[in-house]
């Protein structure tokens, strides 16, 4: 891609078990093969990003936790990874600390954008993956980034939900930080023999249209068996269904930034 890209991008749904992580580490994958030098950033204190990418929660040096409670630099914290092509500032259980200790901190909203300041130019795409809720680590990560890119199941109550995270966005828009823009809105887990799924997604697109990604990620067993080997999709198996709709996320992606930079 003959494109300049340094983009910070915040993928969050408060709702659990949408495939915000399996959505991360599979895109951070994808765009890496796509040679794009990436940075995914596990900021949920489940640690599951961390050890989808063969590292071990409970072993990592520095979470980023240090980074956001104790001014640790990003570069000390994060690690390459080979086996998964991308870089990653672990995250783990201490980032339960860290969402209580930041409350009593000064610039506690910011600091992980003030942290990413300094490392955004050495990467092309920075990727954090949320916790499931609205809470400080996910207000840290809204308040660093360009663009939110929300995973979805079209099941029913998804728009509901929905439309309580684009409030947030737009309260941490005007409060936080004014160029946040929603990056776009992923259907995952997709079973199109149901009616319901496909009614749910047919409301996603009349009330969200453009912001809507055409490709759409189909429930795979092979994606969710990915993580226990320590390995993206792309890796583990790059001709399974998953995989390919995780590289076709990325080229819908970088299609994208290249219109918006045309
Ligand atoms: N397309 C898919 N097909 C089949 N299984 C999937 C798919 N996407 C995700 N999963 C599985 O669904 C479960 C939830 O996915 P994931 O952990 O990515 O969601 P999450 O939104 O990050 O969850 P949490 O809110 O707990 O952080 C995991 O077991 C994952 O392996
Ligand atoms: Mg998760």
């Amino acid at each position: 891609m003959s494109l300049s890209l340094h983009k910070t991008i915040a993928v969050a749904n408060q709702k659990g078990g949408v495939a915000k992580t399996t959505t991360a580490v599979n895109l951070a994958a994808s765009l890496a093969m796509a040679k794009q030098d990436v940075l995914l950033i596990d900021l949920d204190p489940q640690g599951n990003a961390t050890m989808a990418c063969n590292l071990d929660k409970h072993e990592v040096t520095h979470t980023a936790c240090d980074v956001l409670l104790d001014g640790l630099s990003v570069k000390e914290a994060m690690v390459y990874v080979p086996e998964c092509g991308i870089t990653v500032l672990p995250g783990g259980a201490d980032l339960t600390a860290a969402e209580v200790g930041l409350l009593d901190q000064i610039a506690r909203e910011t600091r992980l954008r003030i942290a990413l300041d300094k490392v955004k130019n050495d990467f092309n795409v920075i990727i954090i993956d949320c916790p499931p809720s609205l809470s400080m680590l996910t207000i840290n990560a809204l308040a660093a980034a360009d663009t939110v890119l929300i995973p979805m199941q079209c099941e029913y109550y998804a728009l509901e939900g929905l439309s309580a995270l684009m409030n947030s966005i737009n309260q941490i828009k005007d409060l936080l930080n004014p160029k946040l823009e929603i990056e776009g809105i992923l259907r995952t887990m997709y079973d199109p023999r149901s009616k319901l799924t496909q009614d749910v997604s047919a409301d996603l697109l009349e009330h969200f249209a453009d912001k809507v990604y055409k490709t759409i990620i189909p429930r795979n067993i092979r994606l969710a068996e990915a993580p226990s080997y320590g390995l993206p999709i792309v890796y583990y198996d790059k001709t399974s269904r998953g995989a390919l709709a995780y590289l076709a996320l990325a080229t819908e992606f970088i299609r994208a930034q290249q219109k918006a930079a045309a």
